[in-house]
């Protein structure tokens, strides 16, 4: 379980390869609704942050059309060499951009971003503050940011996250959400009854 749990917060090796197509499957439903809760147009760039098996870079790609431009941010270098093999083809024609980085110090520019998502990641974080203020600092002040995390109560009876998981209410999230600057619109839920998946949209708090 501590193993499968590492691999969760940073699949590494041919193991990681499996949990990446493994998250693939399990969260494309997640990662595509959270899509569509950025409501890009075509032509926008945006991010995905922790992006795993790469099922949400595929989903932007197709949602920002040729003339957009998807960021892909992970840590995981086995992660990081998938995604670069598979969208080899976006990469060369500069559609897509991969990064070796973490959500606390994201390597894009101020005000550049029109949409970014993070799914099943603020759990390998020991703080909020600090990704928090960087999804403020690169996304446009008409973007939206989504934030998708299990629920709570559902993710502390999973096994696996008593190794190393940071399991936060979501009312704390929505505060820190709030603190750095990001009004949550909706808390889309995605899945049955009380174990459904949150998806925090937010918008950055225009200045008074
Ligand atoms: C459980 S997977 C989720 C993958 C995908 N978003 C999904 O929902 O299927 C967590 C991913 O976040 C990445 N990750 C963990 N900590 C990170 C950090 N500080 N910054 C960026 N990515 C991180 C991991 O390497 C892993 O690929």
């Amino acid at each position: 379980m501590a193993g499968f749990a590492r691999q969760l917060g940073r699949p590494s090796g041919l193991r990681g390869r499996a949990v990446g197509a493994m998250l693939n499957r399990a969260n494309r439903n997640t990662v595509a609704q959270a899509v569509d809760a950025l409501s890009l147009p075509s032509g926008s760039v945006t991010a995905d942050v922790g992006f795993g098996g790469g099922v949400g870079l595929d989903l932007l790609l197709e949602a920002v059309g040729g003339t957009g431009t998807v960021h892909g941010v992970d840590v995981s270098q086995t992660m990081l060499t998938r995604a670069a093999h598979r969208y080899r083809h976006d990469i060369r024609s500069g559609r897509l951009q991969l990064h070796d980085a973490s959500m606390s110090e994201l390597p894009l520019p101020n005000d550049s971003l029109d949409g970014l998502l993070t799914v099943n990641t603020i759990y390998f974080v020991p703080d909020l503050a600090g990704p928090f203020a960087e999804f403020t600092r690169v996304v446009k002040d008409t973007g939206r940011v989504v934030v998708g995390m299990g629920d709570p109560d559902a993710m502390e009876k999973e096994p696996y996250t008593a190794y190393g998981f940071r399991i936060r209410p979501v009312a704390e999230v929505r505060e820190a959400l709030a603190s750095a600057g990001l009004a949550v619109e909706q808390d889309v839920r995605v899945g049955r009854g009380a174990a459904a998946v949150h998806l925090l949209v937010a918008a950055p708090v225009a200045p008074a």
